[in-house]
């Protein structure tokens, strides 16, 4: 069930399992269900995990704590909820159609959020394995996924839309041509749409760079939907660039399209 290429086992020490486990049950259970509790468990058993701190960020569909691993390593643990109806309908329309996922059938509302977290953790293997700005993928199982965490200290990165207010017109310029490079390589290299690019999904380096977060939904051109999200995400991107951000040198979507339409194109062989 781990899919996982940088966990190395540990040998375990029984003392410290009890406290990490009391930790753990202070840190989430009252927000999950018995058996998300018992996958963390077995991801700290498994020895990916030591510990769950607080909490980065809680939405609607998923919660996102900071987690250490054994060696002090810092984590992103993002835990799916497993019983959001509203959740299950928006997110159907990006597996059905996609290859990877041709056949699935989820036989309920888990299984298919259990198929959701796998699909965020492939899209994350694929476009970290191009060379995407994205957090590394560490490993994922049920609905917890894992990955390295962004930021300095115990502190993640701003988003986009929250540092906007401290960056200057030229870091405004980088981040905007950064965007555009990352979302070429997720395209042209990693074979993906991100599917949810905007300023709400892109966080902010100091010294500036950036990082792609919120993958789950990325599909490959193979899927019906594939140049709908492309331009959705393109024209989103132009938009904040152009209106939020006050850059009046951004490019046509148009011809960003065209752009990724020839990258794929080569792909094919067919240029
Ligand atoms: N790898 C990460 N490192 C640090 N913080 C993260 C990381 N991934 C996500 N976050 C934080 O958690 C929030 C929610 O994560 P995200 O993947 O965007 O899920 P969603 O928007 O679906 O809730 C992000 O806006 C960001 O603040
Ligand atoms: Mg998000």
């Amino acid at each position: 069930m781990i899919e996982d290429e940088y966990y190395e086992p540990l040998p375990r020490r029984r003392e410290e399992k009890r406290v990490k486990d009391r930790d753990l049950y202070e840190t989430v259970e009252e927000v999950f269900d018995h058996r998300t509790v018992l996958t963390l468990y077995s991801l700290i058993r498994r020895r990916v995990i030591k510990r769950m701190n607080g909490v980065v960020s809680a939405g609607k569909e998923a919660r996102v704590y900071l987690g250490y691993g054994w060696r002090g390593e810092r984590y992103a643990v993002k835990i799916y909820f497993t019983s959001t109806a509203m959740f299950k309908k928006g997110i159907l329309k990006y597996i059905i159609g996609d290859p990877r996922f041709e056949g699935f059938k989820p036989r309920d509302t888990r299984s298919l959020i259990y198929a959701w977290t796998r699909k965020e953790y492939r899209n994350l293997r694929r476009m970290h394995s191009v060379g995407v700005k994205v957090p590394r993928p560490v490993t994922y199982m049920n609905n917890v996924l894992v990955m390295e965490f962004m930021g300095e200290d115990n502190r993640r990165y701003p988003l986009l839309i929250e540092a906007l207010p401290e960056l200057t017109r030229e870091d405004l310029e980088t981040i905007y041509n950064l965007v555009l490079e990352e979302n070429e390589k997720i395209v042209c290299r990693g074979g993906l749409v991100h599917g949810d690019l905007s300023e709400y999904n892109i966080m902010v380096k100091p010294g500036i760079d950036i990082v792609i977060i919120d993958v789950g939904q990325a599909v490959p051109p193979e899927h019906p939907g594939f140049w709908d999200f492309l331009r959705r995400d393109v024209y989103n991107i132009t938009r904040f660039f152009n209106e939020e951000a006050g850059l009046e040198n951004v490019y046509e979507p148009e011809e960003l399209l065209e752009v990724y339409k020839e990258c794929l194109a080569e792909e094919k062989g067919g240029v």
